[in-house]
């Protein structure tokens, strides 16, 4: 078997300009993602999650850095080859009834995209496959024949989930699937979703704001702020033991049920608010929000460093 990534992101920015100002949505983000692995992504709305997201899968384009996926640099792929690659990679969004159609139904928005992506054979062989992914995800039969906005939104994720499924993607990047839905719905889609994954070895690249779900599904995590990484490390290292002064606020911030009282543990609203992307505070872009942020955090910018063994931080005093 070979030992290569699935997918190496090296380096990657992505600038926008607005007004004649120039926002910096992700600064030089790397990682590597293995099939059957999830890379959680957490960070506070605006921190260029869904940014990353699509310039892994290729719709936004990068200002720098390269994306590798199956050993192919997809930024000197043609049209056609990327067409190829792009069956491998799907998106699932936070909203499915954005992207389906309201004028076809879930039979037929799930096998068009077989058909443009040219799989799925025969007509009968595809209306074959279509059944199966809709089982698949839990959906009754008759559900492909309804129209997207008849269903309830926990049915419209799990038909968006199917159309994704449908075309057996290798690596699929789940942007806030769950945020929208009901917590009793939330619990099921993650089930589904995991379900799937062990199933037919899918990678993830899950993003989310709720900790707790990200922890449970990711292998490795990492925290962006303002478009930077501040730290990356093996799930449960990152929940355990956190280096970054900001992945411990965001922590303390989750509502957790205690387990004893001893568990107990105040919870902490993360204080003040995300600056301007345009205009990022100098040295550490956290350290106006940070408690123990010294000189040096205002005048020096840190490096993401290794701190121990698989865990990166970008802080001063991570240590
Ligand atoms: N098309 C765009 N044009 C201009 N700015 C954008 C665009 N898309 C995202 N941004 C900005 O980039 C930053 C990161 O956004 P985004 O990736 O959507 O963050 P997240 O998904 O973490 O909430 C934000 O400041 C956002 O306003
Ligand atoms: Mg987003």
């Amino acid at each position: 078997m070979s030992d290569e990534p699935l997918l190496q992101v090296e380096g990657v920015s992505k600038r926008f300009k607005v007004r004649g100002r120039t926002l910096h949505a992700v600064e030089r983000v790397s990682f590597e993602l293995r099939a059957g692995q999830t890379l959680g992504l957490v960070g506070e709305s605006g921190s260029g999650k869904s940014t990353l997201g699509r310039m892994v899968l290729r719709l936004l384009e990068t200002n720098e850095g390269r994306v590798v996926f199956q050993g192919q640099d997809l930024a000197k792929l043609s049209a056609k080859e990327m067409r190829v690659q792009r069956r491998d990679m799907q998106i699932i969004f936070q909203n499915p009834l954005a992207s389906l159609s309201s004028r076809m139904t879930v039979a037929d928005a799930i096998e068009d995209a077989m058909i443009i992506q040219k799989i799925g054979g025969s007509a009968t062989e595809r209306r074959k496959s279509v059944d199966e992914v809709l089982e698949r995800v839990g959906l009754p039969l008759s559900a492909g024949q309804a129209y997207p906005f008849e269903l309830s939104g926990g049915q419209q994720q799990r038909v968006g989930i199917a159309r994704a499924l449908a075309l057996r993607p290798k690596l699929v990047v789940c942007d806030e699937p769950i945020s929208a839905l009901d917590v009793s719905v939330q619990i099921q889609i993650i089930q589904l979703l995991q379900d799937l994954q062990r199933e037919l070895n899918m990678a993830y690249i899950f993003i989310s704001h709720n900790l707790g779900v990200v922890q449970f599904l990711s292998d490795t995590v990492m925290v962006l702020y303002l478009g930077e990484v501040v730290e990356q490390a093996e799930a449960q290292k990152l929940f355990e033991a956190p280096k970054h002064p900001y992945t411990r606020a965001l922590i303390n911030s989750i509502l957790k049920v205690p387990e004893t009282s001893a568990d107990k543990r105040p919870l902490v609203a993360l204080p003040g608010e995300m600056p301007s992307p345009f205009s990022p505070p100098s040295g550490c872009p956290y350290h106006p929000r940070c408690a123990l942020a010294t000189d040096q955090c205002k005048s020096e910018k840190p490096l993401l460093r290794q701190v121990s063994a698989d865990h990166l931080a970008a802080c001063h005093y991570a240590n």
